[in-house]
């Protein structure tokens, strides 16, 4: 505790050092996948927008030099802090099943599993997009300029060009059908069928013309008339058709949520309810962590990733069990986040020795029966968690007036039953697929904002936020340091380490504890704002293309 006490202390002189030298901290600032989308935020927050003003303005600018990660053909959560009231609240904007999907969809004809690959480029993967109406309907609560105002350097790049980033440089290159897609093609391949290279200038004007029509005429541009048709018309046209239709884009509606919060240590963990997964599972494993005091540790010892492992396990068995939409399933969630169960569940824990696969607890009140994240806060001190996606890179690889189609029901169970019993995210008409998106925000005791985060990257972003979480409140690490740590995933199976880091060199010494041990690349995809003295740090995965600046 001395050693906490006395990095505190020396944060706070920093502080008074910066401000003494006329280095404030930031007041506001940005932290997304690309620089690009990061300065449209900060350009919002310039002219005296809010948070939700530049989270808006940042995706549609992601949905430009981003494309296989998030757009408006996707759907996303996003938390909203406000800086006034201390209050939270859960926007959720997943995309949803049509009313013609069915329980059986994702099986062959011999009734087996397409399979993940063999569902994702499809009609039959393609959930109503949330994104916009989840955008609209936070706006409207929480905006400060007008809708219309918020998409101009976004229409910029789609029209006037964009250097091809990296990572969407890498991701054009390693999947081979892409180009098969006509309006695929003609954005991002040249002629000969070749991927447009890293920091080639291209142009989406397309996509530059359906943002025009949105900013123009709000979200019904988008869910009613030619657009809506065209969708329609692209889903249900597929070699492998989908049921989407005109009256399913018509009825989407976001939903407001009550926020999960729980407490770790000297601070509330509050993150995103079902249909999401990723709020429950945080605050299950630092639940689980919490008596096993890994602050005492540093980032990287055998013990911590061991624990870290652990928890994750214990974790995602009851997540592939009981979480799936609530609307359509009883989560119990007062019960899979009551001390006592939890207690129960640490017992399978030990620090030395692995428990290999688990199965789900019973938790009381249980009833039989290519993602981006960018963190936001503006100088009023409101603040924006905010994790969107189109699923895999690319989506369901249709391009409809240049933007992707998302093939979120993906992440739905393609089995309806298990062992006689249904199965709780079994695809049913007009119901979300469960998420492992964990948009979150960290408050002190007071309900004073610490820190807003979250990452991208399927079922390992449940892994990614929580190391992000333990390295800024356990090891005191700058956001930065904590989201660059070294990463270990466990997702109730192997025990996943970060190929090239020095979580590689303990693959021995945990087989040795039990665990079965892969050691591979890992995408990462976080990014985080931090509160330090009376401004903010922010950090972006150094993984990937973003970066976090403020002022
Ligand atoms: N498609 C990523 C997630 O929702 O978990």
């Amino acid at each position: 505790m001395k050693l906490r006490r006395l990095l505190a202390a020396l944060a706070v002189l920093l502080a008074v050092c910066r401000a003494q030298a006329g280095l404030a901290a930031p007041q506001a600032m940005v932290a997304a996948a690309h620089p690009l989308a990061v300065e449209a935020g900060l350009e919002v927050l310039r002219r005296g927008g809010s948070a939700v003003d530049a989270a808006i303005a940042a995706q549609m600018v992601l949905g430009v030099v981003e494309p296989q990660a998030s757009g408006i053909g996707g759907g996303g959560f996003l938390l909203h802090y406000d800086g006034a009231t201390h209050a939270i609240t859960a926007y959720d904007g997943r995309e949803t099943a049509p009313a013609g999907a069915t329980p059986t969809m994702f099986l062959d004809s011999n009734g087996k599993p397409l399979g993940y690959f063999g569902a994702v480029a499809s009609g039959i993967s393609v959930g109503v997009p949330g994104a916009l109406a989840m955008l609209e309907l936070a706006h409207k609560e929480h905006g400060k300029l007008a809708w219309r105002d918020l998409f101009a350097p976004a229409i910029a790049a789609a029209r006037d060009g964009f250097a091809v980033p990296p990572r969407l440089a890498a991701w054009l290159s390693r999947i081979p059908g892409l180009r098969e897609e006509p309006g695929i093609r003609a954005v991002y391949f040249n002629a000969d069928g070749s991927p447009r290279k890293a920091g080639e200038r291209i142009a989406n004007p397309d996509l530059a013309e359906t943002m025009h029509l949105i900013a123009d005429q709000g979200p019904d541009a988008f869910y009613r008339g030619a657009i809506a048709a065209e969708m329609a018309d692209r889903v249900r046209g597929h070699a492998r058709p989908g049921t989407l239709s005109l009256a399913d884009l018509a009825d989407y509606r976001p939903i407001k949520r009550d926020a999960l919060c729980g407490p770790y240590r000297l601070w509330v963990v509050c993150g995103m309810p079902p249909p999401s997964s990723g709020g429950i599972a945080t605050l299950q494993v630092l639940a689980l962590l919490e008596l096993f005091e890994i602050w005492r540790d540093t980032a990287g010892d055998l013990r911590s990733v061991h624990l870290i492992a652990e928890a994750s396990r214990l974790a995602f068995a009851d997540r592939d069990r009981y979480v799936a939409d609530p609307a359509f399933v009883k989560v119990p969630m007062a019960g899979l986040l009551s001390p006592a169960y939890l207690a129960e569940r640490r017992k399978l824990m030990s620090p030395n020795r692995s428990m290999g696969k688990v199965g789900p607890g019973m938790p009381p009140g249980y009833v039989e029966r290519g993602t981006s994240h960018m963190s936001i806060v503006d100088r009023w001190g409101n603040a924006v968690s905010f994790t969107t996606t189109i699923e895999a890179p690319f989506g369901a690889q249709i391009m409809v007036r240049g933007f992707l189609l998302n093939n979120e029901l993906t992440d739905f169970s393609p089995r309806s039953e298990a062992d006689g019993k249904p199965i709780a995210n079994r695809v049913e008409p007009g119901k979300r697929p469960r998420s492992s998106m964990s948009p979150t925000l960290v408050l002190d005791r007071d309900n004073r904002l610490v820190a807003a985060l979250g990452s991208a990257g399927g079922s390992r972003i449940i892994g990614d936020t929580l190391q992000a979480l333990v390295g800024m409140l356990d090891w005191n690490l700058s956001v930065s340091a904590a989201i660059a740590l070294p990463r270990v995933i466990n997702a109730n199976g192997t025990t996943e380490l970060e190929a090239g880091t020095s979580l590689a060199g303990l693959a021995d010494g945990l087989r040795a504890m039990g665990h079965q041990v892969q050691v591979r690349g890992h995408e990462g995809g976080l990014t985080g704002i931090r509160r330090v003295g009376d401004g903010w740090e922010g950090g972006a995965d150094p993984r990937r293309d973003g970066v976090a600046r403020g002022e």
